[in-house]
C-alpha cells in the first residue's frame, strides 16, 4: 500500500453531503457518508458486519441506516440498533467509524488511528479569514493516475512552460532555476520570474501590459495538501519576496485525495486578492480549468505507462529535486506507521555477562 493513513483527507464539498448516504473511497476504504438531523456528519465503514452489503446500499431511518439486505440497522456511532429476527445484538454487531470536520466549506475525514485524529492539524490559511481576500470553490477533479504522481506535479514548477504554455507559464521560465526547502511537513519549491511579459493568467486578470515580475511558490503539505502562491507584480516596483501582497496574488489549492492505487480525486480552490465579484472568478475557474485538463492529460498519460512492464527506472534531473524529497518522506511515514503497533523498543530484561 502507497497511502499514509495517519491523515487528514478530503472527503468532498460541504454542500455534497445531506440526508442521503453517499458511498466515498478514500485510500482504498469504502465509506458511507450522511448528514444527522441535527446536520452532523458522520462517516462509517461502509460495510455491514454480516454479510458485508455496502450499507450504503441500505435505507436511511432517521437517524439511522438500515442494511439493505437483512435490515441490521446502524446509529452514526457505528453501533447496531436492531437486529431484525432477534430481541439481543451480538457486540460484534458494529461498523467502524471515522472522525470528519468540516472548514470552509470542506469535508475532512481522518482515515488512521482515531484515538491520534486532532483537528488542529487540518490545513488551514490565515487568508481564509482575512479582509481582502476572496475564495472560490472550483471543482472536483477526477484524475486515472496515481496520487503520488498528481502530487508531485504540484510541488513541480518546472513543468508550468511545457503542460501550460498559454495559461500558467510562458517561455521566460524555460530555464529559471528552482529553489527547494523543507520546513517540518512542508516541500516548498520557487522560483522568480524577473522582468518578463506576463502570463496569459496575469495578461487577464492584472490588466498588465508591460514587464512584470512574477512568482510561484509549490507548497505541498504531507501527505498532499498543495498551495500555489503565484501572482505578478510590475517590475518598476522592485517587489521583495515578502511583499507579494502588493502584486496581483492568488493561491491556487489542491486537496489531492488517494482514492486508490489508480484513481485521484483533486478538490481544488482559489483564494485571491484581486478582483472580486462571482463573475472574474468564473473567468478564473475557466483558466484553471483549460490548466488543470492539461495536468490530468498528462497524469493519466504517465500513470498508463507506469502499469506497463519497466525495462528502465525513470531517471532523475535537476528539477526534480522536490519530487524526490517528497516521494522519500512519504514513504518514510508509510514505513513508521508499519511499525508503530509494535510500540518503543524495551530494554533488555536478561542478564549480560559481558
Ligand atoms: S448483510 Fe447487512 S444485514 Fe445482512
Ligand atoms: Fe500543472
Amino acid at each position: 500500500m502507497s497511502f499514509v493513513r495517519n491523515a487528514w483527507y478530503v472527503a468532498g464539498w460541504s454542500k455534497d453531503f445531506g440526508t442521503s448516504l453517499r458511498a466515498v473511497e478514500i485510500t482504498g476504504q469504502n465509506l458511507v457518508l450522511f448528514r444527522e438531523t441535527t446536520g452532523t456528519l458522520r462517516a462509517l465503514e461502509d460495510r455491514c458486519p454480516h454479510r458485508l452489503l455496502p450499507l450504503s446500499k441500505g435505507k436511511r431511518i432517521g437517524d439511522t441506516i438500515q442494511c439493505g439486505y437483512h435490515g441490521m440497522t446502524f446509529d452514526g456511532t457505528g453501533q447496531c440498533v436492531r437486529v431484525p429476527g432477534q430481541q439481543n445484538t451480538p457486540q460484534s454487531a458494529y461498523v467502524e467509524t471515522f472522525p470528519v470536520e468540516e472548514r470552509h466549506g470542506v469535508v475532512w475525514i481522518w482515515m488512521g488511528t482515531p484515538a491520534l485524529a486532532d483537528p488542529d492539524d487540518i490545513f488551514d490559511l490565515p487568508q481564509f479569514s482575512q479582509p481582502g481576500w476572496h475564495l472560490h470553490h472550483g471543482d472536483a477533479l477526477h484524475i486515472r493516475s496515481h496520487y503520488l504522481n498528481v502530487a508531485e506535479n504540484l510541488v513541480d514548477p518546472a513543468h508550468v512552460s511545457f503542460v501550460h504554455p498559454t495559461t500558467l507559464g510562458n517561455a521566460a521560465s524555460e530555464n529559471v532555476p528552482v529553489h527547494v526547502s523543507t520546513s517540518g511537513a512542508v516541500i516548498s519549491a520557487w522560483r522568480w520570474i524577473r522582468d518578463a511579459p506576463p502570463i496569459g493568467f496575469f495578461q487577464k486578470f492584472g490588466g498588465f501590459d508591460g514587464n512584470v515580475d512574477r512568482w510561484h511558490y509549490y507548497d505541498l503539505h504531507l501527505p498532499s495538501t498543495a498551495v500555489i502562491d503565484f501572482g505578478s507584480i510590475d517590475t518598476a516596483l522592485a517587489c521583495s519576496e515578502e511583499d507579494r501582497n502588493r502584486g496581483v496574488r492568488v493561491f491556487a489549492l489542491h486537496f489531492v485525495t488517494p482514492v486508490n492505487e489508480h484513481h485521484t480525486i483533486d478538490h481544488w480552490m482559489h483564494l485571491r486578492n484581486t478582483e472580486p465579484g462571482e463573475e472574474a472568478a468564473a473567468q478564473m475557474d475557466g483558466m484553471f480549468r483549460q490548466a488543470f485538463a492539461e495536468d490530468k492529460e498528462i497524469l493519466e498519460a504517465v500513470h498508463a505507462n507506469e502499469q506497463r512492464p519497466q525495462r528502465r527506472r525513470p531517471i532523475r534531473i535537476a528539477i526534480d529535486k522536490a519530487p524526490t524529497v517528497y516521494r522519500k518522506r512519504i514513504r518514510d511515514l508509510i514505513a513508521a506507521e508499519a511499525t508503530e503497533d509494535l510500540g518503543e523498543a524495551v530494554a533488555p530484561s536478561f542478564i549480560q555477562h559481558d
